[in-house]
């Protein structure tokens, strides 16, 4: 998206002539697909002739389905169903119309204009869905592989209600989208060209057009004052390490202060405990928590929200070379905790422990960290599910929400007995346990001694659902996918309605 790709949206009551393709919903059923709601005003048959059409070319309405047929007296050129599955009774929920959308937009490249019924069912969810789907990333191309068609540019959404209601929504669906496209864009930059000062550039630069406080600190600031983690695995690298802080505020007298830190390691290659060559390349995406927290902060100040939140962001790039930290050296975290590092892979523990202790030193009353971890958060969950992990009501919390936003996370559980695993033979703790098992656990584990006490915590691991490397769905693109932007600003504005 990169903004100037995004659709233009328009709001309309009723369908204005001129779109070149309408977006239709379509339910499955046993007697064969049927139009969702939002349709009525095809008359003259004008419906009944379209749903003969789709079904004649095998339309089912399965989600994920999309079928392209000429426009039969609809006043636009084609028709674009888009399948919602098997319709439920309070309508399909928005995650359903998101995807069914994003799935729209896809196909709609090349499209000058499109108007949909989607929008009817829901709003927001269909401008996000349009949006996040039409999203691309080509700052990398030449014109020799520049794509061919280009995004589509206007979808007017059909709606029942009133402008003045409807705009707000709109605005917002589209300032979430921005946010998002925002993270996917930082992830998808490769990573000679984003590393730690650049990452800190571009973060000051989204923060101060947004209106935030920004600090940057540099490698002898971090040396100087103790940030051992960041320090540690940074040193390996000849682009050395950031610390950023984005500070969001209110202006709500006794808004809740609200504590974000995200994982931003530019490249990740293990360091001397280095990784194998097959797949390296992903590791393109190890900053994608701290994007995440980036992007989501700005977005709080675009909606206004009732929160205070500052992002405290980590930022270093782990490579193997003579100033590397070897297995086994002792480093001192930031506020005052040493740590034997047994594997220089697991190195973004290191650098959130520092971003912890430090954005706990504010005071905050519930802390969202968010990285790209573990391996086993794959593991265990798959690529769509990130593990949600902390303090169990607020965990639980931030798995509900991240799942009704469609980003699918889940609580997992710290078993007592894996503390064991951290202890060191020479420092206070090892980064590492000795054997794979409950590997994306352990590393909560880990971050765990570093959250102060009477802070509602939840650590999000989104190894794998923070970068596609399948093919795209839904509103999802190969790459970056922005997760988890809307799970992290589903729960500021929860926070902001109910504390
Ligand atoms: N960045 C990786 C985790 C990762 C793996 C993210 C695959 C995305 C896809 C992390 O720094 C790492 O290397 N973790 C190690 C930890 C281990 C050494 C305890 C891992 O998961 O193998
Ligand atoms: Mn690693
Ligand atoms: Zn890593």
């Amino acid at each position: 998206m990169t903004s100037t790709s995004r659709p233009e949206f328009v709001i309309a009551a009723t369908p204005a002539s001129g779109a070149d393709v309408l977006v239709l919903g379509l339910y499955s059923g046993d007697d064969g697909p049927r139009l969702a709601p939002g349709a009525e005003f095809l008359t003259d048959g004008a419906d009944a002739s379209i749903l003969r059409g789709l079904t004649s070319v095998g339309a089912t309405g399965k989600a994920g389905e999309v079928t392209r047929i000429p426009a039969d007296g609809a006043g636009v050129r084609s028709v674009l169903a888009v399948g919602l599955g098997s319709p439920v009774e309070d309508g399909p929920s928005a995650e359903t119309v998101r995807r069914a959308a994003g799935v729209a937009a896809r196909a709609l490249e090349g499209t000058e204009s499109a108007i949909t019924t989607l929008s009817a069912l829901d709003l927001a969810a269909a401008v996000e869905g349009f949006a996040l789907g039409a999203y691309r990333f080509t700052s990398y191309r030449s014109a020799a592989s520049a794509p061919k068609k280009t995004p589509v540019g206007t979808v007017v959404l059909l709606t029942a209600a009133p402008a003045e209601r409807a705009q707000p929504v709109v605005d917002a669906a589209v300032a979430t989208a921005e946010s998002v496209a925002l993270a996917r864009d930082l992830v998808n930059t490769p990573p000679n060209a984003l590393y730690p000062a650049e990452f800190a550039d571009r973060a000051r630069a989204a923060g101060e057009a947004a209106g935030l406080a920004v600090e940057v600190f540099d490698e002898q600031y971090l040396a100087a004052n103790g940030y051992g983690g960041i320090v540690g695995v940074g040193q390996g690298s000849s682009r050395p390490p950031r610390l950023v802080r984005l500070t969001y505020t209110s202006g709500v007298p006794g808004a809740k202060k609200v504590a974000l830190v995200g994982k931003g390691v530019t490249f990740d290659t293990g360091g001397i405990s280095i990784k194998p060559a097959a797949g390296m390349d992903h590791m393109t995406s190890d900053m994608g928590g701290a994007a995440a927290v980036v992007a989501t902060v700005v977005l709080a100040a675009r909606l206004g929200l009732q929160v205070d939140v500052t992002a405290t962001v980590p930022m270093a790039e782990n490579m193997p070379s003579a100033t590397a930290q070897r297995p086994g050296d002792v480093l001192t975290q930031y506020g005052g905790k040493t740590v034997e590092v047994l594997n220089t892979d697991a190195e973004g523990r290191l650098i959130l422990a520092d971003a912890i202790v430090r954005a706990c030193e504010d005071g905050p009353d519930y802390l969202i960290d968010t990285a790209t971890l573990t391996g086993a958060q794959m593991v265990a969950l798959g690529n769509r599910t990130p593990g949600v992990m902390g303090t169990e009501a607020f965990r639980d919390r931030v798995a509900a929400l991240s799942r009704a936003v469609g980003e699918n996370g889940w609580a997992m559980p710290f078993p007592e007995e894996l503390r064991a695993d951290l202890e060191s033979r020479v420092a206070d703790l090892a980064n590492v346990g000795p054997t794979r098992w409950g590997g994306m656990l352990l590393a909560g584990v880990f971050l765990q001694q570093f959250v102060a006490d009477g802070v509602e915590w939840a650590h999000v691991d989104v190894a794998g659902p923070a970068f596609n490397t399948g093919a795209p769905w839904g509103y999802t693109p190969k790459g970056g996918t922005g997760v988890p932007v809307r799970t992290i600003i589903a729960v500021l504005s929860d926070i902001a309605a109910n504390g």
